[in-house]
This record gives structure tokens, sequence and C-alpha cells, in this order.
């Protein structure tokens, strides 16, 4: 089958976060938008003909998750992570930040302290605050273009905590977590009854020659690991708000369900369901060759920019189809660099202090996009930055 990554789909006009709320969000509706993390490439063929076939059948009542739903995580996990997953582990979510917020709310409370590691993916920070919990940033380690944990600031947080929450494969630098950073702080978080999220939805978009571990997987005991999974962001389904939980310990298991139960919110919709069983059974072919052609825009990118906007670092990533540019040199403040980026190169990118204040000098773009899009998008950025050299 043909896949073609390089099609330009126009998205306008149809209700798409990323296009149609540019004049909101930028104050200008002309601009490249390379933000939020969905892709620019069709969703696969193989998941919207199942689509269609449940569209046909006349009656959208509703649903329950059959036995496909776990087996196809199942085999996914297998497939994937080499990793076996029992089926009464599997609890499901309406998205995986909604799902965070409730875990927050349902194993912490007010006044209770959670730990991130900006620079990190903003929602973290608001499902600590928005319920009136205290965020502890454990910042990572920036050193040569490299994000590294701060082990030692880590220690002394995780006495004080409640909660960690892990972005693994890492949201915005990239990280793909090794095996002896997740056992260090698999050690820390267990001495000091720590409760982990371990956010994995950029699990399947490993972008080197390394596996991606499943925390769960590394883990000797279970009792304090809840992990989040969705094929949205590998399949493109975001707006089929479809994900799941993986938590093994029925006592955590028990809490989660209860409290989502308690808002009536986890029927899940069954075009979402549909998609993410046709994504788990039949995708492993379309992601090899997703990760070939987000692989080798990576390689486009960071030779483009060493040659012509060598001002910018790039933090090479991982993992994900995100990738953290470092505009330090430019010299400019905050503000300036996002009005700079918007205004002067036309270009919608993510500002690095909504990550987190270390993100300062910082912008996330987002490269899932054809190649034609992305060259004309990096000769927009080194226009703009010819003129002020
Ligand atoms: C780390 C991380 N978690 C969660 C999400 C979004 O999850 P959902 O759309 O299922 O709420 C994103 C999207 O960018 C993400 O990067």
């Amino acid at each position: 089958m043909k896949y073609d990554f390089d099609k330009n789909i126009s998205r306008e006009n149809t209700n798409c976060v990323k296009y149609d709320i540019r004049e909101e969000y930028f104050g200008n509706k002309e601009v490249m938008p390379m933000w939020v993390a969905d892709m620019d490439f069709e969703t696969p063929g193989f998941i919207r003909k199942a689509i269609i076939k449940r569209a046909k059948h006349p009656i959208y009542g509703y649903t329950i998750r059959g036995e496909g739903f776990y087996t196809s995580i199942i085999n996914w996990m297998k497939k994937r992570h080499s990793w076996d997953v029992n089926k009464d582990w599997i609890s499901f979510a309406p998205g995986i930040v909604p799902a965070i917020n409730m875990a927050v709310l349902a194993f912490t409370k007010p006044g209770d302290k959670v730990i991130i590691q900006p620079p990190v993916y903003h929602p973290f920070f608001y499902a600590i605050k928005d319920h009136k919990r205290e965020i502890l940033e454990n910042n990572l380690i920036h050193e040569n273009g490299k994000y590294t944990i701060d082990y030692k600031d880590f220690e002394d947080k995780a006495k004080e905590a409640s909660v960690f929450i892990l972005c693994h494969p890492h949201n915005p630098v990239g990280r793909l977590w090794k095996r002896d950073e997740l056992k260090q702080i698999i050690d820390i978080c267990s001495k000091n009854n720590v409760l982990i999220f371990s956010d994995e939805i950029h699990s399947d978009l490993i972008l080197v020659d390394r596996p991606h571990i499943p925390l769960l997987k590394l883990a000797e005991k279970h009792s304090n690991i809840i992990s989040f999974y969705a094929p949205s962001k590998t399949f493109n389904l975001a707006g089929l708000s479809t994900s799941f939980l993986i938590i093994p310990d029925k006592k955590l298991k028990n809490i989660y369900e209860s409290f989502m139960n308690s808002l009536h919110i986890s029927m899940g919709n069954i075009f979402g369901l549909v998609a993410l069983e046709a994504a788990y059974n039949d995708g492993e072919d379309w992601l090899a060759r997703l990760l070939k052609y987000l692989n080798s825009n990576l390689d486009f990118l960071i030779s483009f920019i060493k040659k012509n906007i060598p001002e910018i670092k790039v933090i090479k990533p991982e993992a994900t189809y995100l990738v953290w540019l470092d505009f330090g040199q430019l010299k400019l403040k905050d503000k300036e660099l996002r009005s700079f980026i918007i205004e002067e190169a036309g270009l919608g990118f993510n500002d690095g202090p909504g990550f987190g204040q270390s993100g300062s000098g910082f912008q996330r773009i987002n490269i899932a996009l054809p190649r034609k899009r992305l060259k004309k998008a990096l000769k927009k950025l080194e226009a703009a930055i010819i003129k002020i050299r």
C-alpha cells in the first residue's frame, strides 16, 4: 500500500485547532502553523476504512469496550515493547490530559505537592495548580544541547511530594529516557512513597535505534505506578478522544475508576474505539514508514539549520515529532522572540516559556508535515533571521 506523507492536505475550515484558531492564538491568521501536536498527514487509510465501515451501520448508540479493545492493546504492547500486559490492568480514559487531571484529583488532596520536570508539556502545570495542588519543579539540566535529570534535586523534592508526573519520552526536549535514568527515578520514588504518573503517549514515536522502555515493565513493584497511553499521537487520532491507562495495582485501579465513574465519562465513543483497534491491529507497517519520514524531516531540518541559520541550535529529539529549538543566540527577550517568529517569519510555533521558565529563549516546533512545507517554513525563518543579522 502506498502512503503519501508528501501530500498537501488543507485543514483550514475543518474546526481544526492548529489552523482555525490562529487568529485567536497568534493574533495573525496567516502564520504557517507548526504548533499543536498533531500531524498534517492523513490518518492512515485502514483506520478511516474501519471508521467508515462502522459509520455505515445506521445506529450510533451507547457502546461498550469489546474484547477487541483489550486484545489489540495487549498485542500492540507485546509487539512494540516486548511487554506482557494483563487485560485486567487496562483502564479507559477519554484523553490523557483529562486522565492526568482525574488522577491528580483522585490520588492527592489540595496542598499536596507534585513534581514535574520543566521544560515540560504545559498541561502538567495546569493539572496541578488548577486543582490547588503545589508544583515542585525539578528542572532538567541542559548542557551542550543535551537534557538530563538533576537527581539530587529530585531526591530532595521527592521527600515532600505525593506524586511525580513523568513525561516518557519527554515533550518538548525529546529525551527517550534510558534504563538507568528510569531506574534511579523509580528507586527514589519508591523510597519516598511517591506515586508516579508515567505519560507514555509518545512511546511509539521513537527516532533512534534504541527501544522505549515502559516504566511498568522495568519496575519490580507496580504499586506506585500508573501509565498513560494512547494511539492518538502515533496515528493522528487526537480528535477521537480515546486513550487508556495501565494500572496493574488493583487498589490504584479501583481508585482511578471510581473517580472516573463518578463523573460518568468512562463510556468512550464508538469511532474512537474502532480506530484504536484498527490502529493497533494493522498499524505496524504504516508506523515504520511514518518514522522513516519523520527521521528524514529531522535530518533535513538539522542540516538546513546548520548550513543556513547557525544561530539556532537544534536539540535533536530521540523521540516525538516535536523539536526544541534554542534561539538564545539571538539575544531577544521572550516577548520579542515570539513576535519575531509570528510577525517577521510568519510562523506559528509553541513559545518556550509556556513549558516553564527554563523554556526561556526556546521555541517548540512540529515537524510532522510534508517536507515541502517544512522547507518553506525554514526558508521563512532564514529570511527573517537574515534581516536581523
Ligand atoms: C506528553 C503529552 N501528554 C498528553 C498529550 C495530549 O493527550 P490527550 O490529547 O490524550 O489529552 C500530549 C499532546 O501533545 C502530550 O505531548
